[in-house]
């Protein structure tokens, strides 16, 4: 097992650095319109997108928003993000357990696709929570029973709320976090003093990316609003 998370993708970025293939799939995820039209709705302007990767959201996000900022531990992902947001998105190399940002900067944070690849979900959500101001949203999703990760990785520990998957394939292992049952899931946000407004649940199928998942595969994931 590998220890810390962000290493398995600084490397990921690193082998794939001289590829002409992103690592992840180009496309914004299919609910990047959902979450747009939800911020809209509460007026929100300046956002966090943490592990903003490669840019394939933020590219959506900067179209609508007036003050996106990108964070990611990968400095050779954030490079591909500047590109595709044509430097209209302020970006930051960091470690999410420990932003560089000051308590209550953004209306709302958003990480789409990367919770479910730190082993310290409770750490970075408490992080997201202390830079997201009162009133504000932290939003994110996460993959739960029915997503083909459960069925390619192996299960190395069921906590009741979260549930730790490793895939390891030709020599890349990744994390994958489930959410487990989600009453204690919910009990669990609640303890951190987030308020669960809406769950919307996503099911899509994405193309084998070369680097890290060799084949197609099917995802089932919600998709949380939280209030802070
Ligand atoms: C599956 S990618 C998702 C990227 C992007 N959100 C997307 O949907 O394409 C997971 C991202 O989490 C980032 N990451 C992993 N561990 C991290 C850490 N400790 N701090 C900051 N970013 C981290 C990786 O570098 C990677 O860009």
């Amino acid at each position: 097992m590998t220890e810390y998370t962000g290493k398995q993708w600084t490397e990921l970025y690193h082998k794939n650095a001289n590829e002409e293939e992103p690592l992840m799939p180009s496309e914004p995820l299919p609910f990047v319109d959902e979450i747009t039209a939800y911020l809209n709705e509460y007026d929100h302007e300046t956002i966090l997108e943490a592990a903003a990767g490669e840019g394939r959201n933020s590219q959506r996000f900067v179209t609508s928003i007036p003050d996106l900022h990108a964070c990611d531990i990968s400095k050779e992902a954030l490079e591909v993000c500047t590109e595709r947001t044509e430097g209209e998105v302020t970006t930051r190399e960091t470690d999410l357990r420990n932003l560089p940002y000051d308590d209550g900067q953004f209306d709302a944070t958003i990480m789409l696709d990367a919770l479910t690849h730190l082993r310290e979900v409770e750490l970075v959500l408490r992080e997201l929570i202390r830079v997201t101001t009162e009133g504000g949203h932290v939003i994110f999703n996460m993959p739960v029973e029915g997503d083909d990760a459960e069925s390619t990785s192996e299960l190395l520990a069921d906590w009741g709320a979260l549930k730790e998957y490793e895939y390891r394939k030709e020599g890349h292992e990744v994390t994958y976090m489930f959410i487990g049952e989600q009453d204690r899931f919910t009990t669990l946000l609640s303890s951190f003093g987030l308020q669960i407004a809406q769950v919307t649940t996503w099911e899509w199928r994405d193309p084998p990316h070369p680097q890290y998942r060799l084949e197609e595969h099917d995802h089932k994931n919600i998709v949380v609003y939280a209030r802070v």
